[in-house]
């Protein structure tokens, strides 16, 4: 059974994300199945991360003319199922994904084209998920306060995600 251990709210932001990162490689350990890792990533930062409205993924996923993203695991309210990526982008997850650069948005609707999934939202990070040269997704993280997202929870988020990355078989 899985203990959630929430750091303490005072712990500065690089602890915090050390301790989560040894949470989710315990989460992770002697299971390699992408959906159920991606389940249990999308939980855990929506138990642990304060002031978060959604967390979860889209998946890659070829079009006729391109790719788009495709909703996968998340916690929230049910969102936008699927987000274009090529060969035009929308929104934040589509801008993370055609450019492989997380996005960090203070206010989503200073975000040309930003797509309202939950109208709570008032800002955004967004991590692509880049394993051997592929885009295989991205980790959308939502929160109702402006500004939530600062350069310590990139970092915190984005080795969060290359731990999902290397504990995780690469889907076809
Ligand atoms: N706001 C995102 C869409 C996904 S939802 O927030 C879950 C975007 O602009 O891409």
């Amino acid at each position: 059974m899985f203990q959630a251990a929430a750091p303490a709210l005072s712990t500065d932001k690089a602890t915090f994300y050390r301790d989560l990162d040894t949470q989710l490689r315990g989460l992770l350990t002697d299971e390699r199945d992408w959906i159920a890792n991606a389940s249990n990533l999308s939980s855990l930062l929506y138990l642990m991360m304060p002031d978060l409205n959604w967390a979860g993924f889209y998946f890659t996923r070829p079009t006729q003319t391109g790719s788009e993203l495709v909703l996968g695991p998340f916690q929230g309210k049910p969102a936008c199922v699927r987000i274009p990526v090529a060969p035009v982008a929308r929104g934040v997850c589509g801008a993370a994904a055609s450019q492989r650069v997380t996005q960090r948005v203070h206010d989503v609707h200073d975000f040309p084209g930003h797509i309202a999934c939950d109208s709570a939202s008032n800002s955004e990070l967004v991590v692509p998920l880049v394993k051997e040269g592929r885009v295989l997704g991205v980790l959308d993280l939502d929160s109702p306060n402006v500004g939530r997202f600062d350069a310590d929870d990139q970092a915190g988020v984005e080795r969060l995600v290359a731990t999902f990355l290397a504990m995780s078989d690469t889907p076809r």
